[in-house]
């Protein structure tokens, strides 16, 4: 869907500063005059890269960007700085930020040819670090073109090759190495290929993105891998099997709805059954609780979740996983018209359990909580993740960047965290205070499906777990990060394809 770009990663050897590549890149932590690699560097150029840095006020802060034309004191056209901060602060994940800025600066000088210096960061970072570097590339040069007319918007990535250099001399690798430094390359590519592709779905219009072309990109990805299969259910199906509530929401749209279920089996005799729940609401109104124009603008990202773990798993299956994984998303629109549930409707589950509606935008905790029984009970997995933009009271507690995770099984949400940790996605605990409860009471049906305003985020999580019941289940809310109004190198504007890495990495890694 966007335009295609190819990377061709390598291992380079041979002296850095002497690599023939269009650009030599490198990372300094924090003031270059102390820094060892841009010092070298700076000593190949006869000075003129302290000259520069100190001119630019270029200290090797996080963020900050050096570009020297080199005019023929060594082979590369260029030398590109970025600024890394303190070494003690750069997680592998930084990384990608590095080589999506370099991407882009690549592109922007037309270079063909880039040959970027991996950070000093142990022996035992180097193949975390390769794989963060792939991912950066591919991240960074991300673009959704598909409607933009204008010739520059369609110009395809110049940068064709990216080597790496594992240290200053550049001395050759054993065999060992260089097949960890391939597999890295290609995880890393692999896991950002994954994240492009959430980023397409989400980023397409509502009307291209509805639950039918969902269900055909899942068996598109499970056509491409024997060990992946897909079932997807239509309205009469679930009725069948007595989603009222995720039947509810999609009935007010002449876009039919959609479950889409899928399984990938391992090899070998599985360790645990995982299973990842998505949120795939096409397009939020609000129904009949309306959302104010502003509110509603944005409201086609609303299937990030059930974009996320879609496209996990055909990553999860490149890659192999030593678990059974399944992907379960319940996918409709929430629209107004004269068949669209209302306020006051009394809703029963999947579960049995009733729910009065006091308002029709709390519509994804009913479409998941359908998906969440459904996992239960026909899937039975050992532990059960859900991905949703589920409340804006999320966003207020932990601003944009921060998705909110919620459990109360105590190992499970430690495991899954310490993984985002490892991914650099950004994820904090909330709690499950039952105390809050008492704000989904209702007179006439066993809940209702909306609390007060104060922790709004907190009661959508305690509705959920009413449908997880004793299954060890996280919950992650992603209605802040899942799309971003501002850029980073890695992350362009739009959908970002938030959790994809860590739900990879936890399903191929656990
Ligand atoms: N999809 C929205 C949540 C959302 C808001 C996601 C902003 C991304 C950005 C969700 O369905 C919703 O409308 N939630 C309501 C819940 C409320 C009615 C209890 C909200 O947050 O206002
Ligand atoms: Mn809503
Ligand atoms: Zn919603």
């Amino acid at each position: 869907m966007d335009a295609k770009v190819g990377f061709e990663i390598t291992l380079l050897t041979g002296p850095a500063w002497q690599a023939r590549a269009d650009v030599v890149a490198f990372t300094t932590f924090g003031d270059p005059t102390k820094d060892p690699v841009f010092k070298s560097a700076d000593q190949a150029l006869g000075g003129a890269l302290a000259d520069v840095a100190s001119s630019e006020s270029f200290e090797g802060k996080i963020g900050q960007s050096l570009t020297l034309y080199t005019a023929g004191k060594i082979p590369a056209k260029r030398v590109v700085v970025i600024g890394g901060g303190p070494r003690g602060d750069f997680s592998n994940a930084h990384l990608r930020d590095v080589t999506a800025a370099i991407a882009q600066i690549a592109n922007k000088t037309q270079a063909a040819s880039v040959a970027f210096l991996l950070p000093a960061l142990g022996a035992n970072r180097e193949a975390a670090l390769v794989q963060m570097a792939a991912e950066g590339l591919w991240l960074g040069t991300y673009r959704f073109v598909r409607y933009l007319t204008g010739d520059d918007a369609k110009r395809p990535s110049t940068l064709k090759s990216f080597g790496i250099l594992r240290d200053l001399k550049g001395g050759k690798a054993s065999a060992g190495q260089a097949k960890a430094f391939e597999a890295a390359a290609n995880r890393g590519s692999t896991i950002a290929a994954a994240v492009n592709h959430a980023r397409d779905l989400i980023n397409e219009p509502a009307a291209v993105a509805t639950p039918s072309a969902l269900a055909a990109d899942a068996q598109a990805i499970a056509k491409k891998h024997k060990s992946v299969t897909v079932t997807v259910l239509d309205a009469k199906k679930c009725a069948d099997l007595g989603m009222g509530m995720f039947l509810a929401v999609g009935q007010g749209s002449d876009q039919e709805p959609r479950f889409i279920h899928m399984k990938y089996t391992p090899s070998k005799k599985a360790k645990k059954k995982l299973c990842f729940i998505g949120k795939g609401v096409t397009f939020d109104s609000g129904g009949y609780s309306l959302k104010p124009s502003n509110a509603m603008e944005d409201m086609k990202i609303d299937m990030s979740g059930a974009a996320a773990v879609i496209s996990a798993m055909d990553a999860i299956a490149t890659l192999g996983s030593p678990c059974e994984v399944h992907v379960v998303t319940a996918c409709c629109e929430n629209l107004v018209s004269g068949r669209a549930y209302k306020l006051g409707d009394v809703l029963k589950s999947m579960d049995g359990t009733t729910v009065e509606i006091n308002n029709t935008d709390a519509e994804g905790r009913l479409t998941l909580g359908d998906a969440i029984t459904y996992a239960r009970i026909k899937i039975e997995p050992d532990e059960m993740f859900d991905f949703a933009t589920l409340t804006g009271a999320c966003m207020i507690a932990l601003g944009p960047y921060t998705a909110g995770v919620m459990s109360d099984n105590e190992g499970l949400i430690r495991n899954w965290l310490a993984v985002a940790d490892r991914t650099g996605e950004d994820m904090w605990r909330l709690p499950l205070t039952s105390r809050l409860r008492e704000q989904l009471k209702s007179p006439i049906a066993d809940m209702r499906n909306t609390g007060d305003r104060y922790g709004g985020a907190i009661t959508a999580g305690l509705f959920l777990k009413t449908f997880a019941k004793d299954t060890p289940w996280v919950h992650v809310d992603i209605a802040g990060p899942a799309s971003t109004s501002s850029t980073r190198p890695s992350q362009p504007k739009g959908g970002t394809g938030f959790a994809v890495a860590t739900i990879v990495e936890y399903a191929t890694r656990p």
